[in-house]
């Protein structure tokens, strides 16, 4: 039998995925409160990064290693998948001896081939189409901070990116309303736009996407791969700011998150970053905590 895979938000049920949060929260507690839990012992986990990585990374190995399991990092310059081995080889050899994947990397249909030729649980770890991982973070910790999200408004402002996409499939599956402000032509996928029905609205106009926000979220500008139109981007997205008075459009009690890594007096300004409202390093934090329930999810049987 083919094992589960963790590729994108929908490869999980809304029920999962509620259930992941909640693991996540417990988890949390069990660490704080000095208690070992090691449910992993033994189990290998290989991350596979094309691209850089602190949160994602570091959360990755911190987990496996609280769970009394192991890591091995793995970046193409030392593997023989940057000398041209194929991914499918490089698939079924690695889950011959490994437990668990987590791959990032800039082609969406890579990791899905790699999925497929895999013996073994592959989670995606960012690629240009989405980085579901984060999302777990970020519904974990609206959720700790704010309470119940289903129904609630929630704003993306900047890029119609890879984390961008990843909302739009949260809002199908935890049943939010999600309005996304973008420059022309930087709207996120039209397939999954489509898919995602009425509950995502597409404006050019920030203020409109903020107006009684309860969450308003952004990321960079430019993500890893388009470092060559960073300069054209800082021009076209400076509208797009989320700075104090932005934020002032939003409800009195909004959050702002930003998965990280931000530009301070780029995407956000470093007041809204350091603001009451922003529960950025929560977040971060909850990278660790969610990405332990997933591999709990997967691993333990
Ligand atoms: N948010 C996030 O994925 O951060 P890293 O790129 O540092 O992993
Ligand atoms: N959109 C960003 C997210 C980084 C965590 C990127 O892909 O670079």
């Amino acid at each position: 039998m083919s094992p589960r895979h963790f590729l994108t938000l929908q490869d999980f049920s809304p029920t999962e995925l509620r259930q992941l949060i909640q693991r996540a929260i417990e988890l949390k507690t069990i660490l704080k409160q000095g208690e070992r839990y090691e449910p992993l012992k033994n189990k290998v986990l290989a991350i596979l990064f094309t691209k850089s990585s602190t949160r994602t990374r570091v959360s990755l190995e911190t987990a496996i290693s609280q769970f009394g399991g192991n890591s091995i990092f793995l970046s193409p310059k030392d593997t023989q998948l940057g000398r041209g081995e194929p991914i499918e080889d490089t698939a079924r050899v690695l889950s011959r001896m490994v437990d668990c994947v987590a791959i990032r990397t800039y082609a969406h249909e890579d990791i899905e081939t790699f999925a497929q030729y895999s013996n073994s649980p592959v989670i995606n770890a960012l690629t240009d189409m989405c980085h579901p991982c984060q999302l777990l973070a970020d519904v974990q910790t609206y959720i700790e901070q704010r309470g119940e999200i289903q129904g609630k408004r929630v704003a993306w402002v900047g890029d119609g990116n890879n984390v961008c996409h990843s909302y739009i499939l949260a809002a199908q599956q935890f049943d939010f309303n999600l309005i996304i402000a973008t420059p022309k032509g930087y709207e996120p996928n039209s397939a999954l736009l489509a898919a995602a029905g009425d509950r995502i609205q597409v404006t050019h106009d920030p203020s409109e996407a903020v107006t009684d926000a309860d969450w308003v979220n952004t990321d960079v500008w430019a993500s890893m791969g388009q470092e060559d139109s960073h300069k054209k981007r800082l021009q076209v997205f400076e509208p797009y700011q989320v700075n104090s008075l932005l934020m002032s459009l939003a409800k009195p009690d909004a959050v702002f998150m930003h998965c990280l890594p931000a530009h301070r007096g780029e995407e956000v300004t470093a007041d809204v970053m350091d603001s009451q409202q922003s529960v950025v390093w929560e977040q971060a934090e909850n990278r660790l905590h969610s990405q332990k329930a997933l591999l709990e999810f997967l691993l333990v049987k």
